[in-house]
């Protein structure tokens, strides 16, 4: 007698991890003599650049007595607050000066601390590491150490363009990892004459394996059925196009199409802005269409269209949302779903016991689906 499988309960655990690095601003619209607020897993940050163009960010809340410190003055050099004008350092937060303090008082300002942030600008974006609570620098203690880069867009020639493109979704960063990672709603959420029908459904079959941290769906040739790729292989005129797709913890989806000698990346995060709000962010750089003027403005529309269709999808998924529902989670389409919240309990269980993490993948598996 065949099995019957029943759908698996979705869990509704909706913690952002800490200790890792996040995408915060688009490096274009953080200028010199400006200070911008952001929010990244509910931490409020002021963010800026240095005389010399560096980016930094701190706390966004006074370590005396809270006051946001974005409506400060910001000489290029030292942020001073407006409450009581203490002046800190705006790259590791320490504090230089406390005006109020008289010649024979001797209270050592310089063992105090904004909260500073690791950060770095990276294709198009300024990265902001998110340290693991009580471990960033504030009050008394001195800023965490700069882990590991932030993530980077894979390249494979010196020459290259890039674009960025964001939208905000009213969702939790799982719902908003999730949706990126489904690969059913496609023919009923991306519709476009250009791109494939629902008519064009059919049967998949994808090669999964794990990697640190993350799975990989690994190098096949894309889906025959949409126009763009047809295109392409006509004009890379090359015998194989090959895409590969990576996702990783936290928050990162990587892909990289190779056809012949041209190649497209993507980039793509989910961040947490709060636990009820994720910001999508795709960086693309390319190397196609390097010659056609119309080449970035029409990848621009294809992915726009793509990141706006998700979006108002998960708009509206918001709305039923709020009265929480009971979610279930189907193989195979929803098996990377699957993954994802285990491989997120796998690394919180690994940071908690401080033991290796272990992968919920044991080796590769094919996943069959209609799409
Ligand atoms: S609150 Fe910032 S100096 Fe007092
Ligand atoms: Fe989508």
């Amino acid at each position: 007698m065949p099995e019957f499988e029943l759908p698996e309960r979705q869990a509704t655990d909706t913690q952002m991890l800490t200790g890792f690095w996040y995408r915060a601003l688009p490096a274009d619209r953080v200028h010199r003599n400006r200070l911008h607020k952001a929010t990244l897993l509910e931490i409020p940050l002021v963010i800026g650049r240095d005389r010399l163009g560096q980016p930094f960010v701190l706390r966004d809340a006074c370590p005396h007595r809270g006051m946001p410190l974005n409506t400060g003055q910001f000489d290029g050099e030292n942020l001073e607050c407006p409450y009581h004008g203490w002046q800190f350092d705006v790259h590791n937060g320490q504090c230089q000066l406390i005006p109020s303090l008289t010649s024979d008082q001797t209270l050592k300002v310089d063992r105090i601390y904004a909260g500073s942030y690791p950060c770095e600008e990276r294709d198009a974006f300024i990265w902001v590491y998110v340290p693991d609570p009580g471990s960033q620098g504030a009050g008394f203690t001195k800023p965490s150490e700069v882990p590991d880069g932030a993530p980077q867009i894979e390249k494979f020639t010196a020459k290259y363009k890039l674009a960025y493109l964001q939208a905000e979704m009213p969702v939790s960063i799982d719902h908003g990892i999730i949706g990126l990672m489904d690969p059913a709603h496609g023919p009923f959420v991306h519709q476009a004459w250009w791109w494939r029908s629902r008519h064009s459904i059919h049967e998949k079959k994808k090669h999964f394996e794990p990697i640190p941290n993350g799975f990989r769906m690994s190098a096949h040739t894309p889906s025959s059925n949409s126009a763009p790729y047809k295109l392409l292989r006509l004009y890379a005129d090359a015998d194989a196009i090959t895409t590969t797709i990576d996702f990783v913890l936290p928050n990162v989806r990587s892909e990289t199409i190779r056809a012949g000698k041209y190649w497209f990346s993507s980039l793509t995060t989910v961040t947490p802005i709060t636990r009820a709000h994720c910001r999508i962010d795709v960086v693309a750089a390319w190397n196609l269409f390097r010659w056609l003027p119309f080449g970035p403005e029409l990848l621009k529309f294809v992915f726009a269209k793509f990141v706006e269709q998700d979006r108002r999808t998960m708009e509206m998924q918001a709305e039923g949302l709020k009265h929480n529902p009971h979610l279930m989670l189907i193989d195979d389409a929803d098996r990377p779903a699957k993954w994802y919240f285990q491989l997120k309990a796998a690394h919180l269980e690994a940071k908690r016991t401080g033991a290796e993490m272990k992968h919920p993948m044991s080796g590769p598996v094919t996943l069959k689906w209609r799409s």
